[in-house]
């Protein structure tokens, strides 16, 4: 990638100057390259992300501006400007930590709210941006070989859309303010070169309900809340929507690729080295074995919210 420019030499920033940069890629893996930046009366977040990735975030943009339910759980874009993305700040809290606390006391029902607004987000996400409808077989088939999996299935003759995938829908990907609106960010890894760019909605939903079922290594274990999530985030998506229905069989099948490493953007063990590697997988494959066990609602949960009950 590119070298960057000094994100203050910006003309966005020429009319507007800044006078406060704060570099918050400390303590980060990835490589790109992540600020703060004050002005004298506004924040902003920058990243560089280089001129293609930058150019179709902002084409997505365009058509998620468009879109009432969609737009307002986006930080706005201010400029695309020499690979960087300006994004409006937002002040809040990633979901995860916000989650935590929850966890231990209290307020565990608004929790639910929050994750099933979540799910429906992402299914208005999908529905916004299908491209296509083909049997699940067509798609699945080579990776069902590869892993040895009956390639024969009734499920794989139903017609399943091939949407713009977000690649990233995790808890840490969501900022949640002190009003509880929620902010998605992240959407650059919509447009990675090694991520999916369109595929099946099961994709994102099994990174979403891995994500979730990763808090499982967080002692003390909380099977029971972390069952009642993954269903709420569930039926968020899958209440009142029409165009992708339920199906377990899918969802178990995309966990088991993402377990494979088929969609990475980098192998695991890139990112956590030995021990945290050996642990990492541990807790994917207890992820996985719970799902089988029950963690998963079977076909005909679609139902009203947890929460409302
Ligand atoms: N618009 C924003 N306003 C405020 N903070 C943000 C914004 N976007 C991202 N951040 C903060 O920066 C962190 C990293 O940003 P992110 O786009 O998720 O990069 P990465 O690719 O490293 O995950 C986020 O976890 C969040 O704390
Ligand atoms: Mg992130």
């Amino acid at each position: 990638m590119m070298n960057p420019v000094n994100p203050k030499d910006l003309s966005f920033f020429k009319s507007n100057p800044a006078f406060c940069i704060r570099d918050i890629n400390k303590r980060d893996y990835s490589s790109r390259k992540k600020f703060y930046l004050y002005t004298e009366d506004q924040r902003y977040f920058l990243k560089f992300v280089g001129n293609d990735i930058a150019k179709n975030v902002a084409e997505l943009y365009v058509k998620i501006m468009q879109h009432q339910q969609l737009n307002r759980h986006f930080p706005q874009l201010m400029a695309n400007e020499e690979g960087w993305l300006i994004y409006q700040y937002i002040n809040g809290q990633q979901l995860v930590k916000y989650f935590l606390k929850r966890f231990y006391k209290g307020s565990f029902g608004e929790t639910l709210k929050i994750i099933y607004s979540i799910g429906n987000f992402l299914s208005i996400y999908h529905k916004a941006f299908i491209q296509d409808l083909i049997p699940a077989r067509d798609f699945l088939k080579p990776y069902l070989i590869k892993l040895n999996l009956p390639s024969e299935n009734e499920e794989l003759s139903d017609k399943v859309p091939i949407v713009k995938t977000y690649n990233d829908f995790t808890m840490r990907n969501i900022l949640i303010t002190k009003s509880k609106e929620f902010f998605c960010i992240d959407i650059d890894a919509a447009f990675h070169p090694q991520f999916p760019h369109y595929t099946m909605p099961y994709h994102d939903i099994s990174i979403t309900i891995l994500n979730i079922l990763s808090l499982a290594i967080v002692p003390p274990f909380f099977s029971k809340k972390i069952k009642k999530t993954t269903s709420e985030f569930l039926t968020g998506y899958f209440h009142n929507n029409s165009e992708i229905t339920y199906s377990k069989y899918l969802l178990e099948t995309f966990m088991q690729l993402h377990y494979n490493e088929f969609f990475m953007d980098r192998k695991i063990n890139t990112i956590y080295a030995g021990n945290k590697y050996i642990l990492f997988r541990k807790m994917l494959k207890k992820s996985i074995t719970q799902c089988k066990f029950g963690f998963l609602p079977s076909n005909d949960f679609l139902l009203t919210p947890s929460h409302n009950k």
